[in-house]
């Protein structure tokens, strides 16, 4: 009787993902054509992502890519939706292949760009600007603001709630272990942890 009862609840549980899969990725590409986001096919939604596109900047989206932003989709627990943003004109979040997002937040007021493959983990930033300025005075005047571009090569794995600051460059295949504050460039082929995040090795 009680397998039987977890059989049942397991198989609903698949339905409802793919179910909330389809609606999901449904109105998520309807409402990113009309907001001009640049999908490609293949993209999988999981709840819709939170998305601001400022005018005359660039989010794309490449092919096969996965975007969870509901609780049950990835028992790992993203505690809040994906959520995409540019603040400036002429800011660009460029994201390719087959890449993987569970409540991640990726914020760009210069460029964001993330390679084929790209694992990020649970709950993670990625974001290429401060969201505050310098000034004690001026906190939230953008004018001020320091923006450095963020590139992720391909094949990296980003850890669970880890934060990926402004100017970082991290070389493909790189690993970042949970929990990681990524400060400075990290080079391909490593593992690398910590905050700030430093390299563990090197890939054998
Ligand atoms: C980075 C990682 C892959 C390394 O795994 P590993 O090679 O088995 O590493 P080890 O456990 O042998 O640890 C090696 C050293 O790195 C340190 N280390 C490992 N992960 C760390 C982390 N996340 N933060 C800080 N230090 C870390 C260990 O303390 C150890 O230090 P020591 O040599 O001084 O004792 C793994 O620790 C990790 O963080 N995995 C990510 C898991 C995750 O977030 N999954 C979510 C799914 S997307």
């Amino acid at each position: 009787m009680g397998r039987k009862i977890v059989i049942l609840i397991n198989k609903w549980r698949q339905l409802r993902k793919k179910l909330l899969r389809f609606w999901s990725t449904f109105f998520t590409y309807l409402l990113c054509k009309l907001y001009g986001v640049k999908l490609a096919a293949g993209i999988g939604f999981w709840k819709r992502p939170v998305i601001y596109r400022e005018l005359d900047s660039v989010i794309m989206i490449g092919e096969k890519c996965v975007f969870r932003s509901d609780l049950d989709s990835n028992l790992l627990g993203g505690n809040k939706r994906c959520i995409l943003s540019t603040h400036a004109a002429n800011a660009e979040i460029r994201i390719g292949q087959q890449c993987a997002f569970t409540g991640v937040t990726i914020g760009a007021m210069k460029q964001v760009v993330l390679g084929d493959q790209v694992l990020v983990g649970v709950n993670s930033i990625i974001t290429d600007f401060d969201w505050h300025s310098m000034d004690p005075y001026d906190r939230d005047n953008k004018q001020k603001m320091i923006a450095k571009p963020v590139v992720i090569g391909d094949h990296v794995w980003i850890g669970a709630n880890c934060t990926i600051l402004k100017g970082v460059t991290i070389g493909k295949n790189t690993i970042v272990g949970s929990g990681s504050v990524v400060t400075k460039d990290l080079p391909a082929n490593a593992i690398c942890a910590g905050n700030p995040c430093r390299i563990i090795r090197y890939c054998s």
